[in-house]
Parts: C-alpha cells; structure tokens; sequence
C-alpha cells in the first residue's frame, strides 16, 4: 500500500512520532509548514482561537500529491480540542482525494477523541487506525506505534 504521512508540528512532538512511523513503515512524508504563523505565545492564542472557531489559514505549497497514494495517515497536535488549524486547512483543501485514511495527534492531555472523530467526519471515512498520545504517553510510545502499524498494514 502506498502510503503518504501528513503532518504538522509546532514544537515537533508531533514530529517525533511521525517521524518513528516514517522509520517503520518507510512511506512518504510531508510536514505541513506555513512560516512559523503560529509561534510564540501570540501563535498560540491565535492557534487556539483558529482551531475553535474552525478558520483555516495559509499553509506552504504541499510538495506530494495525495491522489498518488493508497493511504494518507495524518498527525496533528490537539488545538482546543480540535485539529490544529494547518491541518485542517490542508483537509479541507484536499480531503476529496483520499482514498483510505488512518490518524494520530499528540496532545497534553484531553481533546484527542473530538479531534480524531473530526478527521473521520471531515473526510468523510470510516479510518483504518487512530491513536492518540498524552504528555505521559509521549515518553514511551513505542507500544501504540506498533500497535498502529500493524492495523494499518
Ligand atoms: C493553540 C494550542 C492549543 C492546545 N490545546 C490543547 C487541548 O485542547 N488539549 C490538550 O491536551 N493539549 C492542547 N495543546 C497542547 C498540544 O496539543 C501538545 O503540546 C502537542 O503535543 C504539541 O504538539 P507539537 O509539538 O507537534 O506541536 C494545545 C497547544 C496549542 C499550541
């Protein structure tokens, strides 16, 4: 299955897991970037007040073409209890030509159920796996990694 991994990161813990299911599963990956709209503590309150309003917001040209692939695997951070807003700026552009999805955030704590239950809706898919990690289970994520992996394969 040809496999693309979207994602997008503010403070790259995101990044680490998409990272280490990049390592396993040797796919294709594209980090969602926008020039760092959303830095500091101004970024994160507009952050938080884009993603609970549903706004998107620019992001950078993509570089993959999601209709190339059999499966897209998104990751975002929970913003508000939603998909941050560069995320979801990318599934609302190009949701249509998914063909099958699976889905991970990262979050501190709580958010992560409304978040992943919005990328099924969003696109409109019934998703293959979901998994979600906490503050705590960020610092041994192996488990859940493999776990989805192998779902997924
Ligand atoms: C704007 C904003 C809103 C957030 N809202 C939540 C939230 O509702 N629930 C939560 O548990 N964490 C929340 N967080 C924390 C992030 O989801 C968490 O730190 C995440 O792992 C960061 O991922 P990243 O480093 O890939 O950006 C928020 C962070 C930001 C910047």
């Amino acid at each position: 299955m040809k496999t693309l991994l979207v994602y997008y990161s503010r403070t790259d813990v995101t990044k680490k897991i998409a990272k280490m299911i990049q390592e396993k599963i040797n796919c294709d990956i594209e980090e969602i970037t926008d020039d760092d709209k959303y830095s500091g503590k101004l970024g994160f309150l507009k952050g938080g007040m884009n993603a609970s309003m549903g706004r998107t917001s620019d992001i950078n040209i993509i570089s993959k073409n999601p209709t190339d692939y059999d499966l897209i695997i998104i990751g975002t951070p929970v913003w508000a209890s939603n998909i941050a807003t560069p995320i979801y700026t990318y599934l609302m552009k190009y949701n249509k030509d998914f063909k099958n999805v699976a889905s991970f955030c990262t979050c501190m704590g709580n958010g992560y159920e409304k978040t992943l239950k919005n990328i099924s809706e969003i696109t409109g898919k019934e998703q293959i796996s979901t998994m979600f990690f906490t503050a705590e289970d960020i610092k041994n994520p192996e488990e859940k990694i493999n776990i989805f992996i192998n779902e997924i394969k």
